[in-house]
């Protein structure tokens, strides 16, 4: 038996996108101009799909850091810290971390996705109970997968399902609930109070999910547990180095006495190699910039209000009404998607198609992300772009019927 017979049916959505004339896989960008702008079929494009929050990732000083461990250190550091030892510049990360995030422990990963695993692996077991938000991100569901433990799902951003639901639950072993600061699809945030308050009446351990809102929510830039003012009752979080901090790899972070203890527990952390010198001192600098900077952060609301205003004002459908840095347009079907998805590309800017199953809902979604390095006439050109091609669909629509 052919075992990619499976995946016909992938094959079957790439030819009817081809019949459409749209090349959704593998969009090429031939050269990265800066953290807005690309070369797309050689054409200059804005980018407004790349979770670049800070736009940072052409900043001087990081660039220098990355450029000078990379001479100094080597290329990379071909095993995992368990098995080949700990560079000094891991540890100089995880302490910054430590003090930016404000938490006793950070323990790094090589990516965000393997920071879930390993974390979520690292806590439960399977003799344990995790309760997950039904939005969650891939990466929180492999997680739980790897652990073994029971899980159950509660309905998205509602404190009152997750009450019912521990409540009836009977199971012994610990409990962990999982949210997320901001989700990644519709960018919408749970109301952490609510959840909170659940939390004085049941007995669990709370982890936030902050890949995508660390550098962007709270005063101290820590994600939507410092802006709520509620970080003492958040026990565990999570983030990745590849969105505000504009490199790769993540983190997992505690002020829990044994967490030092899940490096020798968990495979994603023991069996992997470690992060290699240039990505570790890239952003070790990212989270100096971060900290000495916090007038990104109001650069990027600012951007993110104007965008999230802009795309409502000519009639969009908006996931979330809520203003943040992940805007997403909900759209019909999945041909219109992808042919406004084509012609926003054409036209000169680049968004995320987000089909189902990848989605909530089952929802097809135009999923825009704003950076701090837009311009004001960036997200206006965004905007015109996206009237211009909503007018085109309106047009050709009228024209077939
Ligand atoms: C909520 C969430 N967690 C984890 C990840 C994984 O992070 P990374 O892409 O850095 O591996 C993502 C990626 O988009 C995410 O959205």
């Amino acid at each position: 038996m052919d075992l990619l017979e499976k995946h016909k049916g992938l094959a079957e959505r790439h030819a009817l996108m081809q019949a459409l004339g749209v090349e959704t896989i593998g969009v090429t960008m031939e050269k990265i101009l800066s953290p807005t702008r690309a070369l797309i079929n050689g054409r200059e494009t804005i980018l407004a799909g790349t979770n670049n929050y800070m736009g940072i990732t052409f900043d001087p000083s990081c660039i220098e850091a990355g450029r000078r461990a990379l001479a100094e250190q080597g290329t990379g550091t071909t095993g995992s810290r368990i098995a080949n030892g700990t560079y000094a510049l891991h540890r100089e990360l995880e302490n910054e971390l430590s003090r930016f995030l404000n938490r006793d422990h950070v323990i790094t990963f090589s990516t965000g996705y393997q920071a879930n695993l390993g974390m979520l692996a690292g806590l439960a077991g399977p003799q344990d109970t995790i309760f997950l938000d039904a939005d969650s991100h891939a990466s929180i569901y492999d997680g739980c997968t790897l652990s073994g433990a029971r899980l159950i799902r509660f309905r998205h951003n509602s404190a009152a399902d997750l009450e019912k639901r521990l409540a009836r639950h009977d199971g012994e072993g610990g409990r962990l609930v999982v949210l997320e600061g901001i989700y990644s699809m519709f960018g919408d945030r749970p109301p952490l109070d609510e959840f909170v308050d659940v939390k004085r009446r049941h007995d669990f351990a709370l982890l936030v999910d902050e890949a995508h809102s660390t550098g962007v929510l709270g005063e101290h830039g820590r994600g939507l547990a410092d802006e709520a003012g509620l970080e003492d009752e958040v026990d565990f979080i999570i983030g990745t180095f590849s969105k505000s901090f504009g490199a790769i790899g993540g983190f997992g972070a505690s002020n829990h006495p044994d967490f030092e203890f899940i490096r020798y527990a968990t495979r994603a952390y023991m069996f992997t190699a470690s992060p290699s010198p240039a990505s570790i001192a890239t952003t070790l600098q990212a989270v100096r910039v971060l900290d000495a900077r916090p007038e990104l952060r109001d650069s990027l609301r600012r951007n993110s209000a104007r965008l999230h205003t802009g795309l409502r004002d000519i009639g969009l459908e908006l996931c979330c009404d809520e203003v943040s840095p992940v805007i997403a347009v909900r759209v019909r079907d999945e041909p219109s998607t992808v042919i406004m998805w084509d012609a926003l590309l054409k036209a000169g800017v680049y968004v995320n198609l987000a089909l189902p199953p990848g989605t909530p809902n089952n929802t097809c979604l135009l999923r825009c992300s704003v950076s701090a390095a837009h311009s004001e006439q960036d997200i206006d050109t965004i905007i015109s772009l996206f009237a211009k091609v909503v007018a085109g669909a309106a047009g050709d629509a009228a024209a077939s019927a």
